[in-house]
């Protein structure tokens, strides 16, 4: 059976500032989306928060980029911005860029990752969902799970997956896109993908059987709205097991937290720690960024599930790692690298205050 597996995610107003989101917000996203499964157009759904964020888990049997699946996302973020103002939530409708819905909400502010695929015998799914950071951060966890032996041991002892993996990898500033295959390209795909404000891993592939295994939304909302909105806030769908890696590898590379983009105003960096949804709550200096990951089996379409695969006392070291991270890069303050490189800012306080003080360089 062919299943359509569509995440789709937007901030449409903190509860308190930028940290949690207001129970009334979820409730309408879950009381919505129950009537869109009750008219047919989806299968199932989960709603839940990331931090400030409210996603959409949606299965249904209608393609990525489908109008009626998007619209109805669209206009569910609209009647939950509507809540978010009568409770005067802190940014209110945040990251609905336009007033208009032209067919589909990329390009309009909401983070979307969606896949086709092939329902197997038993087809376990993790959807990964992060706060505080921007599209791009999932590119090293990604190249962990598919291309790293000492990630993946399957990469090594599975036969099904000896062959490695496609990915597709978009140059975000461009809009263009470009094909890795790995492991023979890893060197050359490293080159891009180790600069992830530019470079995002898109989706991946199996090169055994061309099946997707992985897709992430690459939506970069400060490029969209040519100034700073928010972040990016980005979430990835990824399979697991038989000819994809198994749940554990996928989660491994999160017990090594990573350095990402956009704590604090979205300038800083910061450390991203796995956590359990209810403890995405980024509350100190608006962070450190979090990311959960909720588990599903699919069943015909059906989710069942979520098990929050984060909230497990084996994460505690990468927690306890990401706090002593967090520590070390809040010395910094308003230094880099705490603080993001200057072609990073362009898009905050930067232009303004070069501005102020133009009549005030001095050549040399
Ligand atoms: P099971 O035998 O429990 O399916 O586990 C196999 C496996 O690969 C776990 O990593
Ligand atoms: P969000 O993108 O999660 O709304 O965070 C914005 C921010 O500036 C936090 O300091
Ligand atoms: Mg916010
Ligand atoms: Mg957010």
């Amino acid at each position: 059976m062919k299943v359509t597996l569509s995440v789709i995610k937007a901030d449409i107003g903190g509860w308190v500032g930028h940290c949690s989101m207001h129970p009334d917000l979820i409730a309408e996203g879950q009381e919505s989306l129950a009537k869109a499964k009750k008219s047919g157009l989806l299968i199932d759904y989960h709603v839940t928060r990331c931090g400030d964020d409210l996603q959409f888990i949606m299965t249904h049997k209608y393609g990525v980029d489908n109008k009626r699946v998007h619209k109805m996302a669209w206009d569910t973020f609209l009647r939950c911005t509507a809540i978010a103002k009568k409770l005067k939530l802190h940014g209110a409708g945040q990251d609905l860029l336009t007033d208009a819905f032209s067919g589909n909400v990329k390009g309009q502010g909401p983070g979307v990752a969606e896949m086709v695929l092939e329902e197997r015998e038993a087809e376990p799914v993790v959807i990964f969902m992060a706060d505080k950071t921007a599209s791009g951060a999932w590119n090293l966890p990604l190249y962990s799970i598919f291309c790293d032996p000492f990630n993946t041991i399957g990469l090594v002892i599975s036969t099904n997956m000896h062959k490695g993996f496609k990915f597709e990898v978009l140059d975000v500033k461009e809009s263009k896109k470009v094909m890795f295959n790995c492991p023979e390209d890893m060197y050359d795909m490293l080159v891009f993908i180790g600069a992830p404000s530019r470079y995002s891993v898109k989706t991946v592939y199996s090169r055994e059987t061309g099946e997707i295994a992985a897709s992430s939304s690459t939506q970069k909302l400060s490029l969209l709205a040519g100034r700073y909105v928010g972040k990016d806030d980005p979430v990835c769908i990824v399979r697991a097991q038989g000819i994809f890696p198994a749940v554990g590898e996928v989660l491994e590379p999160f017990a090594r937290p990573h350095i990402v983009e956009g704590w604090m105003r979205g300038s800083h960096h910061g450390p991203l720690m796995p956590v359990a949804v209810h403890q995405s709550t980024p509350t100190r200096f608006d962070g450190p960024p979090r990311v959960i990951a909720a588990g599903f089996q699919l069943a015909h379409g059906k989710l069942v599930g979520p098990v929050d695969m984060f909230d497990d006392l084996a994460f505690n070291n990468a927690r306890q790692q990401a706090l002593d991270m967090a520590d070390m890069l809040r010395r910094h303050g308003p230094f880099e690298p705490h603080r993001l490189p200057l072609d990073e800012m362009e898009y905050t306080t930067m232009p303004q205050i070069m501005k102020k003080l133009k009549s005030k360089f001095e050549k040399i």
